[in-house]
């Protein structure tokens, strides 16, 4: 039976990484989600980490103004991101752990052991209208915790599985996709609504786009790498047009 579309948020952090290489104004992470809403994008996400080691303030104010799309803000849950967040008012506030000397978000989010600071910390971006999410694992635990915190969102964390196809340790891999495909149907009996991402390519997507509860998948970094091979042959063959006109004359 064909199942409803599923949502494509696009993570552009990693456009602002390039831009930062060179501490200059390009790539531009707008232009780059702007180009995501026109082929098909139905909300960008973004994370403004504490280090600021790729998006900046500025690009998430560019980002709230210039889109048609909706706006995922990802964070921590700090006060400094909380009052971000209430004056930037995204559609969706995604919580998630952050630890300084990761390369990405490694885990998910404790939901369980910090159920008392979440609830309040949560209580006025949801007063605030945004979508509140959290960033959790598959455990049965933090998806309750999460429902009972009043959360209406859980993206569940498929770095493990992606981690694990990717090493070609294949029944690993089922045996992780069985247990998000059990999360996400107990956390939509939960009334959560349910979104998976991290780690996913045109190699792996397929077994957690097909899970049935699953609404919303993020994709960010292979999705920037790929561009590099989609984009690259005519930036170049771009390049050579303009040398050549040039010297034309
Ligand atoms: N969802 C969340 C909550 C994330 O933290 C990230 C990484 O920033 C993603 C999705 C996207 O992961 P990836 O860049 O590996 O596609």
């Amino acid at each position: 039976m064909t199942q409803p579309k599923q949502r494509l948020g696009v993570n552009i952090d990693h456009v602002a990484t390039v831009r930062n290489a060179r501490g200059s104004a390009w790539p531009d992470p707008l232009r780059a989600a702007l180009l995501a809403e026109a082929a098909g994008a139905d909300g960008i996400t973004a994370h403004l980490r504490e280090d600021r080691r790729h998006i900046r303030d500025a690009d998430m104010e560019a980002l709230r103004a210039g889109l048609g799309i909706p706006l995922n803000f990802e964070c921590a849950a700090t006060d400094e991101m909380a009052a971000i967040a209430l004056r930037l008012k995204p559609h969706a506030v995604c919580l998630v752990p952050e630890k300084r000397e990761e390369r990405t978000t490694e885990g998910g989010l404790d939901v369980a052991g910090d159920a008392n600071r979440l609830t309040h910390f949560i209580a006025p971006l949801r007063d605030a209208g945004c979508r509140v999410s959290m960033f959790i694992g598959h455990d049965a635990r933090q998806i309750e915790a999460s429902a009972r915190i009043g959360a209406a969102v859980v993206e569940l964390h498929t770095g493990h599985y992606s981690d694990l196809h990717a090493e070609g340790r294949f029944a690993e891999a089922e045996a992780e996709l069985s247990a998000l495909r059990i999360g996400a149907a107990f956390a939509h009996s939960l009334g959560l609504e349910v979104h998976a991402g991290h780690g996913l390519t045109f190699d792996n997507v397929a077994p957690i786009a097909a899970i049935p509860e699953v609404r919303e998948l993020n994709i960010g970094h292979f999705l920037i790498g790929e561009a590099i091979f989609e984009g690259l042959g005519s930036a170049i063959e771009e390049m050579r047009r303009r040398m050549d006109l040039a010297r034309a004359g």
